[in-house]
This record gives C-alpha cells, structure tokens and sequence, in this order.
C-alpha cells in the first residue's frame, strides 16, 4: 500500500474515441456471416491455425473474417502493442502506480544476456538466485539436507497464498509425472485453520521442509499460516532451534524474513519487479524446482522464452498471442460479451484455471486507465474454467443454450501422461481417445450447432424441437500440444501472461497493479480487533455491526477446551 506519485504527465489515449474503435464498432453491427457458413471455407483451419513453439492454436472457430483481423491489428498498432511489449522487455517502468520494472520476462533470459535496469544488469543476480536455488534442490532431492533430528527431508509444505500459491500448486500438479517419487508436496495458502490442519496431521514434522513463499512477507494469512507451522514443529520437536532445518523464505523482503526467525541464508530472493501472479519462474517456483529437479526447471523457463520470443518476433497479424488477445477484445467490447472459459481437457491441468483466474482478473480488473481517467467500456472478462469431461456435465448447458455466449479455450494433448494409461479394455476406445473426442466434439458442437431442421429429422415430439435446437455460433479457441512437458506448460504459461498484457495495453489500464484488494485488507485488520476485543467500540453499518456481534456472542459462549 502507500501513496505514491502516480505519473499522469502523459495522458492515456481514450482508445474509445479512435478510429480504429469506430471502424471496429461498424464491423460489429454489420457482420452476418455465422460459423457455418465461414467454414465454407475449406482453408479456414489451416488459415487460422498458428503454432506456437509447440502449442498449435486453432483460431478458426472464431467469428472473425479477415477483415475482422485486419481492423483488430489497426487497433492494436494504434495502441502500440508491439512498442509497449518492448517497453516491458526492456525494463520501463511500465508500472506506473507502483513506479516499478515489470520483468518476469528476464526471469527466463539466458544467463549470457545482458539486461541493465537502472544502471544494474539484473541478468547475474537472477541466475545466482537460480543457481542457489538449484543446489538446495538437489540437496533436498538427494536426502543431504537434514532435519534438527538428521533425518532426510521427504515433504515439502509450501505456505503462501495468491501470486505466492497458485502458480507452483498449478504446476507440482500439472508435472505429477516428472515429480520426484520418494517426496510429496503440499500447498497451504487458506488462512482458514481446516487446510493447515489437515495438512499437518497427514505429514512428519522431522522430515518437513516449510517453504514461507510471500513477496511482501506481510501477507496476514501467510503470516499467520506460517506462525501456526511453526509453532506446531518447533512443539513436535522440542526446540526452538529446529527452525534453521525446517524453514525457508521466498521472498523480497529480508527484514522480515529475519524478523520471522529465518535466517536470510535460507532466503530466497526476487526483485520488486516481479508481480506476485507473475513469480512462478522466480524464487516463488522452489517447490516445484525441488518437486521436479533443476532440469526440468530450466526445461520450464525455456517454455517460457520459446513464447517471449514469438511474441517479440511474430508480426501482430500474424501473431496467435495477439490475435488470441484481441479477440478477447472483440468479444467483450463489440460484442458486449463478459466472460471467457478456460477447458483443460487434462486432469493434470485441474489448476489451471485457477491460476488463470488471477493472471486475468488481478491484471485487468481494473475500472480506470493508467492517467487515472475513468475507462468509458468494459475491461477484463470474468474467467473460469474446470478440467474436461467434468465441466460438461456441470455448466456446459449455459455454453451451449444460455442467452449470453461464452468464448472457450480448450487445450488438449495428443498423448496420455506417461503411465497413466495403463489400464483399459483393449477392445474399447482408451479413456485418453474418449478425453480427446470430447473436447473436440464440444469445440464442433459450440461452433455448429443443431438448427431445428436438423432436429426435425429425428424429433417426434415437435414440442421438442426448440429445446433440443441449439444455436451454435459460439467461439472458441483449442490448444494442442503433443504432451503435457514442463516446456510446453511454461509455453501455455506465456501464452496467456502476454495476451492478458496484450489486452491491458488495449484497454489502457495498468495490468500490474492491484489496488482493489487493499480495502478488504484494512477493514478485515478493523474487524478482527473488534471480534477479538468484546469491549471495542463497532461503528460499522448495522449490517455489519449485526454480524460482528452475532461473532461475539458466539465466541463468549464457546466451552473453554477440555469442557465439552
Ligand atoms: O492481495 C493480493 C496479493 O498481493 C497478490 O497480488 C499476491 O500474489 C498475493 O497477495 C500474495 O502476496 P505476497 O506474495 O506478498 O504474500
């Protein structure tokens, strides 16, 4: 928090009052032609499908024509998309409400690079932190980092939450195969005592190793989180001393960090310049450095840079991140439509969409533009998602017939994980065929539809027929690589870090900031001293003021323990 100087000295273009907008609008309300009849168009697929590193992205389902592209990259320059990129990769601070680089594009660059910030080239310090990194790893992976009582570390805890969780949680996850055997790993990031305790009661204190992972190392629920471990292990084990053995920090904050009782040579260090929902590929990334190796790690970030490159490299007509982006655009601003769907058709994704959830909405959830003027049109969409075939039988019905149409990503791979294919009836279609069908019918379905004629030919009933018609002409995007690997996840990574960069240079704001979460801080920090505290004063709103004392009196009647 804090205020800080914001610079206003350039003003934002209103990207509504353009040209480019206007051309866009009159494109909007004259465009009639519907999925079905684009795909007329036997080339259409291949037309519109891009790869990317080793991701193929098929853009076809899309209600764009090439004219559609051709007024969307007008818009795009016109926002000096490929400009702003650079300014990011070259370290501007481009986070101006925070006066801060935003540079997690560095944190993948190869060790030879040069990259001077502020007279400092940040290229060293980002890969001694690596390296320092790595030689934990190993240690832990290989059994020589000890516990106080000298046995070998085969649990590794993570307390963090956000930027801090979602990123490491999401890909321990996704890279199960590739994860160390003899080790398991946990991720607590909910101030709610249920997660830790369940966390704790299935783990061995002198074999655990707690990762404290939090930028600010304030973060009042990773705080308290991290309190709670330890003074479970240092009560298990009997000494306060165990600490030094079963505690980490991933942070930038060194004061804190030694003030909490580590000691900053188990600290892990990352920059200002790395946003929280940004950090995987820093420090915030040790878990799953140590869950699946230093290779596999470095395999990650070069997914990573494969994607930077593109981006940086691939005209913006040409560009399936942008292109990607400004549909996005197209949809919420042209069309008025407010949310995005995000279908892993990989159970190993089941994070995924979570992790989205913050990348997009903490970055463009934003109401005004960088000048601080009011945005005069919509900005991020709602994003959500769940693992296929799941969603279908859950929320599907709205993709499909609801009255507001929802554009979906589906991402999808050729091959199963391996070892996790074994078992099926060799005289049926795989369970990985049966995955892989569904999240292309979906796809065909969404696009195409059924007309009423079509459900005519095998409806009797014809009070029927209007609700098993469904209209199809619904967009989406699919995703595919040939297997889940730590490159193609730090592809799939990239991929959706720049088109939500992409979007926040079209719609102005600053996508690195995240001042809307500030007021539910401070007035929980008002509240808590009042639940705790019978005789403080509560002048709320009586809606609030009621649910503070109806908390009070429950508190005040709870049996001391041992009493009940
Ligand atoms: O409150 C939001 C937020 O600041 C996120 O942006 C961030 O990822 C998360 O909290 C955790 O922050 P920290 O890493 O400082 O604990």
């Amino acid at each position: 928090g804090g205020t800080r100087h914001v610079n206003t000295t350039s003003q934002t273009l209103a990207i509504d009052e353009s040209a480019e907008w206007a051309a866009l609008e009159t494109h909007a309300s004259s465009v009639g032609n519907t999925l079905r009849e684009l795909f007329d168009d036997d080339e259409r697929a291949s037309k519109y499908t891009f790869d990317v590193g080793d991701l193929k992205v098929d853009l076809s389902k899309h209600l764009l024509t090439d004219e559609t592209v051709d007024l969307l990259v007008d818009l795009a320059s016109r926002c000096q998309v490929a400009e702003r990129f650079d300014q990011m990769l070259t370290g501007d601070r481009i986070n101006s409400t925070e006066d801060r680089s935003v540079l997690h594009t560095a944190l993948r660059r190869r060790s030879s690079d040069t990259l001077v910030v502020d007279g400092i080239d940040v290229m060293p310090q980002i890969h001694a932190v690596l390296d320092s990194m790595a030689r934990l790893a190993d240690r832990v992976r290989g059994g020589d980092w000890k516990g106080f009582t000298g046995k070998a570390i085969d649990t590794v805890v993570n307390i963090g939450i956000g930027g801090s969780d979602l990123g490491p949680a999401m890909a321990v996850r996704a890279l199960e195969p590739y994860v160390a055997h003899h080790m398991s790993f946990e991720f607590v990031s909910n101030v709610d005592p249920v997660q830790m305790t369940q966390t704790l009661r299935r783990i061995d204190p002198e074999t655990t190793l707690f990762l404290i992972a939090s930028k600010t190392f304030t973060t009042a629920e990773t705080m308290a989180n991290a309190r709670a471990a330890r003074s479970w292990l240092t009560g298990a084990i009997g000494d306060d001393a165990a600490v030094a053995n079963h505690f980490v920090a991933l942070s930038t904050n060194a004061q804190a960090v030694e003030e909490f009782g580590i000691d900053t040579r188990n600290m892990f260090e990352f920059w200002d310049w790395v946003g929280g929902r940004y950090s995987m590929d820093s420090a915030i990334g040790l878990s799953l450095m140590i869950a699946i190796g230093p290779d596999a790690f470095d395999d990650l970030l070069g997914g990573f840079r494969t994607v930077d490159n593109y981006v940086h490299e691939t005209p913006l007509r040409s560009n399936a991140v942008v292109l990607s982006a400004l549909l996005g655009v197209w949809y919420r601003n042209f069309l008025n439509w407010s949310a995005h769907a995000v279908l892993p058709y990989a159970q190993l994704l089941d994070r995924f969409p979570a992790y989205l959830q913050q990348l997009d909405m903490e970055s463009n959830g934003k109401r005004v533009r960088t000048d601080g003027s009011a945005v005069g049109y919509d900005t991020g969409p709602i994003v959500w998602g769940e693992p296929g075939t799941n969603g279908q039988h859950a929320f599907y019905q709205l993709l499909h017939q609801g009255t507001s149409p929802v554009p979906c990503d589906f991402i999808g791979f050729l091959n199963p994980p391996k070892g996790y294919d074994q078992f099926h009836d060799p005289n049926a279609p795989t369970q990985h065929d049966l995955l892989f069908a569904n999240m292309v019918a979906q796809a065909e379905a969404l696009a195409f539809g059924r007309t009423s004629d079509e459900v005519e030919a095998t409806e009797s009933n014809p009070d029927l027929i209007s609700h098993r018609t469904f209209p199809g002409n619904r967009p989406s995007t699919t995703i595919v690589a040939r297997d889940l690997t730590p490159a193609v996840l730090g592809q799939l990574v990239a991929f959706y870090e720049h088109r939500v960069f992409v979007q926040g240079v079209v719609w102005g704001v600053n996508s690195f900031d995240q001042w809307g979460v500030e007021l539910g801080k401070v007035l929980a920090g008002t509240v808590v001293g009042e639940l705790v505290d019978p005789g403080a004063d509560i002048g709320h709103d009586c809606s609030t003021n009621a649910l503070v004392t109806m908390y009070r009196a429950a508190v005040a009647s709870r049996q001391p323990p041992g009493q009940d």
